[in-house]
């Protein structure tokens, strides 16, 4: 008789988390009796046929591995029909019935181009920004929120120990979420992301009176999409003549290994995938909406586009930085 068979990959910036969901995609599909081929490099393996066949054996030692052993790539050709309709076409050629894709919203459209060609499609929706709606959270974010506490827990110690202001540049190009619940779980004095204006003069004229209060130090988050952390720094010294400093936390956020969190949310996405496939529930997305696991039309997903920041969010980082 014929073996069910899926297929699972990683897409767009990686995050740790991914390979939690990996491995749950697995052995639930092997509980199932379904075999699992992963895909390496993304939408890449897709168009090139880069996969192997993964037992349980081929996810030990997983779980507390950041970034993704499926490797994950930007895949250009993924955005023209041509592309789309060889990847579906390759799916189909190697007997996949339904395809998991382990993503960003731009990888999440790839999942939806691959349903329009036919294929059953589960999206999980993972990246650090947060920035994806219909879950309450992605993949990844716990672990980069904890990765720039830990950085800034540091830096305030330098910080305090010089008099000294740092600017702490985090990712999101189009997004503050990381920058203003790193500044709230830090004790940061200011987040500036792209959402919202602010007023680096009012912000000068702030840290003046509060270095005349006795408060001598300060952490301003910047999300890199709202300003050059150097030019900001380089204001601040010239306005006030404190001494600055400038850490850019790049692609360390990233990384490492996942945090309990994203542990447990990777095990239970991907199960929910797996299920969802089974149960004939393609073009969804699976997502975390107050403790529970929901289904939601990729096609919505896509649709909304970027998740807005919580206004919560804002009221609480401005009543705490003062
Ligand atoms: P992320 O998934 O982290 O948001 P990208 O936006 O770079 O990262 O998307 C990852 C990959 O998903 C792209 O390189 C491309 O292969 C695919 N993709 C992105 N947008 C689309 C789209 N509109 N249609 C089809 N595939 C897409
Ligand atoms: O989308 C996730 C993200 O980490 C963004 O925050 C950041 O701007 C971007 O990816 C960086 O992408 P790359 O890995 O291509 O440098």
């Amino acid at each position: 008789m014929h073996q069910k068979r899926i297929a699972v990959l990683t897409s767009g910036g990686d995050c740790s988390g991914m390979n939690a969901t990996v491995r749950a995609v697995v052995r639930a599909a092997l509980e199932a009796g379904v075999e699992v081929i992963g895909i390496q490099k993304g939408y890449h393996g897709l168009i090139d046929r880069h996969y192997e066949v993964l037992g349980t054996r081929s996810v030990s030692n997983t779980l507390q591995r950041g970034g993704t052993f499926l490797q994950s790539a930007r895949c250009p050709q993924m955005m023209e029909e041509p592309g789309q309709r060889l990847a579906a076409e390759n799916l189909k050629g190697l007997g996949v019935e339904g395809l998991i894709a382990i993503g960003g919203d731009g990888s999440l459209r790839g999942a939806m181009a691959l349903q329009r060609f036919g294929i059953p499609v589960i999206g999980v929706p993972a990246s650090i920004d947060n920035d994806i709606p219909f879950t309450d959270m992605s993949l990844g974010v716990d672990t980069a929120l904890n990765n720039i506490i830990h950085a800034v827990d540091c830096l305030k110690d330098t910080a305090s120990s010089h008099d000294r202001t740092f600017v702490v540049e985090t990712m999101g190009r189009n997004c503050g979420y990381l920058a203003v619940m790193a500044s709230i779980a830090s004790g940061g004095e200011y987040a500036l992301i792209p959402e919202a204006p602010y007023d680096l003069d009012e912000i000068c004229k702030a840290l003046r009176r509060r270095y005349e209060e006795g408060r001598s130090n300060s952490i301003i988050m910047v999300a890199e999409g709202a300003g050059q952390a150097q030019e900001i720094a380089d204001t601040i010294k010239d306005s006030i003549g404190f001494e600055t400093r400038v850490m850019i936390l790049g692609h360390y956020q990233r990384g490492g290994s996942p945090s309990a969190f994203d542990r447990l949310l990777g095990a239970r996405f991907g199960v929910a995938a797996v299920e969802a496939l089974l149960a004939g529930d393609g073009g969804k997305m699976v997502g975390l909406s107050y403790a529970s696991i929901k289904l939601t039309p990729l096609e919505e997903v896509i649709k909304v586009g970027s998740k807005p920041i919580d206004n919560m969010i804002l009221k609480l980082a401005c009543t705490l930085g003062n």
